[in-house]
């Protein structure tokens, strides 16, 4: 579904802030099955989020190419608006605390279909209604479709911002640490959310987290980014079976805790 051959990314120094350049991507290659479950695990720093940010388009690779279904990156995400989407970490940056969370899915519904959200009347019942089995999808009470961003817990916002990222039926869905703020308990109900999800609508996963832990019991394979290099693959049956000092200290740590 999706190739990343030997991608690289560097960022300018600025003398204005005193910043040193620095190649953060230094020729990553990654192969994500479709329907599948693909894990990238790696240390704050280590170039994660630079490596969503590209394939979303948010950037571009200074070199490399990046493919879905065999097409490139900017052509497919041209032919295919909202397939791909995303869920990041902040979850409170990521919604417009004035809106209420009808108004937060509903945009995304929109914005996919189209539609203003000063339709006709059947037309308005119909986006509720629309935003209500989005809430379902994410197991949240419809009551809260009334609620504001700051009346919700972190775990429901995240919910939110989950089911916002699948109102456009996308075919790729980019976890950029999205459970990663979450309380260990809410982040098992969001991993086993997440699971679900995956299967009713049949999305790919590119599940990015710096937690071996959560990434493992979600994945079917994982990848280890260690500054800027993959330094190992595996499938996650065969992570015992490790050999990259990088990939071995993730897991040992794992085990000791
Ligand atoms: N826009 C940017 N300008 C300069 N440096 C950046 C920029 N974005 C990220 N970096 C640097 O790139 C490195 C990797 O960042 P990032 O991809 O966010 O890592 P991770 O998500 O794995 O924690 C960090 O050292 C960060 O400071
Ligand atoms: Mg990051």
């Amino acid at each position: 579904m999706i190739e990343i051959r030997n991608v690289k990314k560097s960022y300018r120094g600025s003398w204005l802030s005193g910043k040193a350049g620095k190649e953060v991507l230094r020729g990553v290659s990654l192969t994500i099955p479709e329907g599948g479950c693909t894990g990238l695990v790696g240390g704050s720093g280590s170039g994660k989020s630079t490596l969503a940010r590209l394939l979303l388009g948010l950037e571009r690779p200074d070199a490399g190419e990046i493919l879905i279904e065999g097409v490139e990156l900017r052509k497919w995400r041209k032919e295919h608006p909202g397939k791909m989407s995303v869920v990041f970490q902040d979850y409170t940056a990521s919604v417009n605390p004035r809106y209420t969370v009808e108004q937060i899915l509903l945009e995304a519904v929109t914005a996919q279909t189209g539609t203003g959200g000063r339709g006709r009347k059947d037309e308005n019942t119909d986006l509720t209604e629309q935003a209500r089995s989005l809430l379902r999808d994410v197991n949240l009470p419809e009551h809260l479709l009334g609620h504001y961003p700051h009346e919700l817990s972190g775990g429901q916002l995240q919910r939110v911002c989950i089911a916002r990222a699948v109102a456009a039926n996308p075919k790729i869905l980019v976890l950029d640490e999205a459970i990663s703020s979450l309380d260990v308990t809410v982040q098992e109900q969001v991993l086993e959310l997440l699971a679900g999800l995956r299967k009713k609508y049949s999305m790919t996963y590119l599940f990015i987290a710096h937690d071996l832990q959560a990434v493992a019991s979600i994945c079917g394979d994982i990848y280890f980014l260690h500054q800027g290099v993959i330094e190992e693959h595996c499938a996650c049956r065969d992570l015992s079976r490790v050999r990259s000092s990088y990939a071995r200290s993730l897991l040992d740590s794992v085990i000791i805790f």
